[in-house]
Order: C-alpha cells, then structure tokens, then sequence
C-alpha cells in the first residue's frame, strides 16, 4: 500500500479527541482507582452486613446500631472483647479481595469509641504467611462518650501479591470484658500527586500514560441509578467522608462515594483531563419506579442540577460556591462541557427525552450560556426536532471487531450540522481485549479522526476493572490487587498511540489502495510534525510506503500479534508495542506492518 501525505490543507480537528468515560463498575472506584482499600470500611447501607471484616484472638464483632459516627455513618464497628482475656484481641478487613501493598508510606484513619488508654498496632499482613508489610503502634486515649479521631501512617515494603489483611490489634488484658466502637476505618496508600482522599496511583499512572485528554463521569448507567431514589446525588459526594452516606450503585454493589465530585475534578486537574460532567435528567434505569420524570415534578431536579453547577462554577459568594469553598475548594472548577443524563435512548427513555432534554438545556443554557450541553444519544426520535445550535450528541457503540470495522464509514455519512461525543466504545463478546477487537477499535478510531471537525470528543468504555468483581467485560484496564498487576491491554496500547499522536489538522491522504485491509488517517501538529496512524484488519502482513515531501525522520509504533485472539490478561501480556526509527528516502517511509496489527508512524 503506497500513500502520500498531501501537506497543504487540511480540515482542523478537536484538540479533546481521546479521552476517558468513567463510572463505578467493576469496582473500578472502590476498591480500584479510588485510594482507600478497605471494603465496608463504614457499614454502610440499608442491610449492613459485616463483609470483609473478621477478628482477633478472644474477641467477637457485630455491627453496632447505637454508636453513629455521624448521620451519613449511622453503624459503627463494634468489638467485644472476652473477660479476662490476655492475648491480642482486634479486628481484620480483607480490603476488596486483597490489599495491593506498593511499599509507599500508607495512612490510616478511624474513630474509635470506648474507654482505652493503649496502644493499637495498625498492620498489613499476608493472609496464610503472616508476613508484616506495615505495622505501628499508635497510642490512643479514648473514652466511651464520643467517638475519638485517630490518624497514623504506616511505612510499607511492597507485598509480592494482593493477599494481604489489614489489622487493628491491641493487647487484650487492657479491655478485657469491653467493648470498642471503631468508626469509618480508612486506609491509603501514599496517592497519585500526594492528594488527601486521593487516587491509587498504580492505576492512575497507567492512566496518566495513555496522554488522554478528557474525562467523563460520573456516569454511564451509575448516574441513572436504578430508581429515583438511588440516582448518583452529586450533594451526597462532597465534604467530609464521614458525612457522605453512599449509595447502591447501578452496578450491584454499594458505592461509597469517598470518589466524590471534588475527587473527580482533582483527578482531572492532575491528570490535565478537561471534565465533561454528567448530571442526572429525571431517568432511572427501573423506568416505572418514579421515573422518567416530566412536567412540573422536573423542576426539583432541574433546580438541584443548577445547584450543582453552581457548587462546580459558583465563585464563594454564591450559596454552592461557598459550600465548595468550605469543602476546600476556592476556585471554581474548570467546567465547559455538560452531559444531560445517559443513553436516553434506552429502557423507555426516548419518549420523554426531547421534554427532559430541553427543560435542563433551558434552564443551564440560561445560566451559563457558555457551556457545551450535550445531548445522551444521538437517535434523531429521541431528540428535539431542532436542537439547539451548539449542542452535541453523544453516540455510543459496542461492537464485534468486524462490526466496529463496518462502522469505519459511520461518520462519513452523518448529519454534518451536528457534532458528536463518542461517549463509549469498544469491542464485546470478550473477557479481554483481542488483537482483533483493538484493531476493529484503531480503524472505528480512523474513522472518527478522519472526521475530526465533527467527531470533537470520543473515549472507550468500560474503563478500569478489578478481576475479582466484574460486571462487564471487556475493560481498557484489568487490574488484581497484586501491586504491580495493572493490565495494558492490546486496546489500552491503541488508546495510547492515537492520544499521544494527536495533530491539529486532519490531512488529505492519497493512496493506490482501496480502504481494507489497511485503513488510515494522516494529521499535522505543531512544527514540522505529521501523524499517521495505521491498521491492518488481516492475518497478512502488508508492505507500506508513505510519503510526506521533505520530511527525513520517523519513529514507528506497532503493536500487533498473528493471532488475532491474542490478549493480555492477568495470565499473561504476550503483546507489547515495538518501536522502531525509521529514515525515509526522498520523504518515503517504508516498513513491513504485520498481521493484525496497528501502527502509527510520527515523522518530523
Ligand atoms: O460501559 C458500560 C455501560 O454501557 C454504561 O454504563 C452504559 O452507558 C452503557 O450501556
């Protein structure tokens, strides 16, 4: 296949192209991306229970129903210790099947309740080996009439997996025949950028690697909850964690939402993501139960969405805006995109989105006319017969490798007056990403960077996976909690080469070859810099020659397998990109893309 880069010209394409879409999910925020790692660590939603948790020597627990910690934290941990016990007595959690101990200083934090004046040892230990990864002995003064505030850090060695416990010991004879109310039990490794309440960084470097622009939350059908009552409620996310209550998530399991909307702005701040915040539109995924919500009983929830933009926006003399401030934020967040709710169009949502989409878009627009407000499908029955000029539509597609390379011309043919957030996609039917699928991806990918002027935003779903809990399956990012077990994916490689090999302007491509087996788009950035991303969707190798006039250097990526259900899982990573230098002749490139494969060719 012989192409030549046309230098002149061009169409100029979105600086956001590649970002993330994140939701909690396959525990991908607790017990995954979010940095505390102990599983039930506030006892919290309506049928408590005492998962993860387990104790010590001569010594029993249940689930205290009279010791609040705060309103948001009604149960607290209670410990009764056996009379005239002399051994060591505590309590044990699992972390979310396992804690991935890195090495780094670890911080706990706890309220304890119960007269003590003592030592409790805070450690990590290997389930089985006993080896002590941490250990300190904090001393505590506390008595049985409120609950006391404890903070320690623990300096860490690096286990070798994730079977580890945490443990809050003491010595048994100094509350023998007592109890001990222990409240919101926190631990921490040192975080992404040092942060309070922060991200793990074993994930969120891999993250920050893939150069991605833009990040998407909360949401995904965790912002729609199943009911009304159970929608993701940004007030209930913000402020200190023991005020925030959790909820049951979308996704079958108990959300604490210690990642709360601070949290998510502060990831985007370290990570340089611009956030494009999803805020609920009176549709919850059980439509029936309470929604969707229409007419006048949408005004609360257009208000609360208002209020919502103004605790993100608001300066400090704003009601919300001082609230953000007392929460520790001064400065407004930098928000210019908003997503009015998800996937309107499913389970019964498009028949009343065109009313719910207007009255928020009204109601927002009005307020912040600067905002980018984007629409949750792009299905034209679902939407107002004439959209406002400005807004976007979010399209989501998950596919079959062949099906994604089918799409590649979907953007193509498109309404050209509107313009799209590719809010999730990927490939399906899988437990991992497959060579084939990632390259399906890299040529749906093509497709929409060939059409850059319109395709502004787009980002791959679902995120982040733990293995042990999964709800969904294929991921970007598989993770165990083995410190050091955090997969890239065959697609999380794609996502990688298409981000950090952004151009400006998107260039005409002349070619002797029809599109298929090898699919491409060419684009120039700042300097003499030209991009051109390659895939090739077959079990042959493909010969390449591209030429861009003048250009004499070029680094050349590519990752690809002749198999194409090659995959890295946590039984392995077979596939890794190569690099290579390339020299051209007279502003030719030559090389040899292989079976299956993805390249992307950066030349100066
Ligand atoms: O990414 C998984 C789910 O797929 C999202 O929550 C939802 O928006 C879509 O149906």
């Amino acid at each position: 296949v012989s192409l030549e880069v046309n230098k002149s010209g061009g169409n100029a394409s979105s600086p956001l192209m590649y970002g993330f879409m994140f939701e909690d999910i396959n525990h991908s925020g607790d017990g995954g991306i979010y940095g505390q790692m102990l599983q039930n660590n506030g006892l919290q939603g309506t049928t408590p229970n005492l998962t993860a948790w387990g104790s010590v020597g001569d010594s029993t627990i249940a689930i205290d129903y009279d010791n609040p910690l705060t309103t948001a934290i009604p149960n607290s941990l209670r410990l009764d210790v056996a009379k005239d016990t002399t051994g060591t007595v505590g309590v044990t959690n699992a972390g979310y099947w396992g804690i991935p101990v890195d090495g780094s200083e670890h911080q706990t934090y706890f309220w304890i309740k119960g007269d003590l004046s003592g030592n409790i040892t805070a450690s990590l230990v290997g389930n089985g080996t006993g080896t002590v990864y941490g250990s300190t002995s904090i001393p505590i003064t506390s008595t049985s009439d409120n609950f006391t505030y404890v903070d320690a850090s623990l300096s860490t060695s690096k286990a070798p997996d994730g079977d580890v416990y945490f443990q809050l010991s003491l010595d048994g004879s100094e509350v023998a025949g007592a109890s001990l109310y222990f409240g919101l039990v926190q631990l921490f490794p040192t975080t992404y950028k040092k942060r309070y309440n922060g991200l793990q960084p074993r994930i969120a470097n891999v993250l920050e690697a893939v150069g991605a622009s833009f990040l998407r939350f909360p949401g995904g059908n965790n912002i729609e909850g199943e009911y009304l009552d159970n929608r993701w409620k940004w007030n209930e996310t913000i402020g200190p964690v023991q005020d925030r209550p959790g909820r049951w998530g979308t996704w079958g399991y108990y959300n604490t939402d210690g990642l709360g909307l601070d949290e998510y702005f502060y990831w985007c701040e370290d990570m340089g993501l611009e956030p494009l915040l999803a805020i609920w539109d009176g549709f919850a995924l059980e439509s029936g139960a309470g929604t969707p919500v229409t007419g006048d009983a949408l005004t609360p929830y257009i208000d609360d969405a208002l209020n919502e933009l103004e605790y993100v926006l608001g300066d400090s003399s704003t009601t919300y805006g001082a609230m953000r401030a007392a929460n520790g934020r001064t400065e407004p967040w930098k928000v210019t995109m908003v997503e009015i709710g998800n996937e309107d169009h499913l389970g019964g949502g498009c028949a009343t989105y065109a009313e719910r989409f207007t009255a928020f878009y009204d109601a927002i627009h009005a307020k912040y006319p600067d905002l980018t407000l984007i629409a949750s499908t792009n299905e034209v029955s679902c939407l107002p017969s004439t959209m406002p000029t400005g807004a976007m539509v979010d399209y989501h597609d998950y596919n079959t490798p062949d099906g994604l390379v089918d799409q590649f011309d979907y953007f193509d043919n498109i309404d050209r007056n509107s313009s799209y957030l590719v809010g999730e996609y990927a490939q399906n039917n899988v437990d991992y990403p497959i060579m084939q699928g990632s390259v399906g991806e890299a040529i749906f990918m093509i497709g929409m960077e060939r059409n850059s002027d319109l395709i502004k935003m787009a980002s791959y779903a679902p995120l982040l996976q733990l293995v042990n809990s999964t709800q969904w399956t294929p991921n970007l990012i598989p993770f165990t909690q083995s410190p050091d077990e955090v997969i890239e994916t065959t697609s999380y490689y794609v996502q990688q080469m298409f981000s950090v090999n952004l151009g400006d302007t998107v260039k005409e491509v002349s070619s002797d070859s029809a599109f298929g087996p090898v699919y491409w788009v060419a684009s120039s950035g700042s300097g003499s810099n030209y991009y051109v991303k390659l895939a090739n969707y077959g079990s042959d190798t493909q010969d390449l020659s591209v030429t861009i006039d003048g250009l004499t250097t070029a680094k050349l990526t590519v990752v690809g397998d002749d198999d194409p259900n090659a995959a890295n899982t946590p039984d392995g990573t077979p596939v890794v990109p190569v690099h290579s230098d390339l020299k051209s002749s007279n502003g030719t490139f030559t090389f040899t893309m292989p079976a299956w494969s993805v390249a992307v060719l950066a030349a100066s």
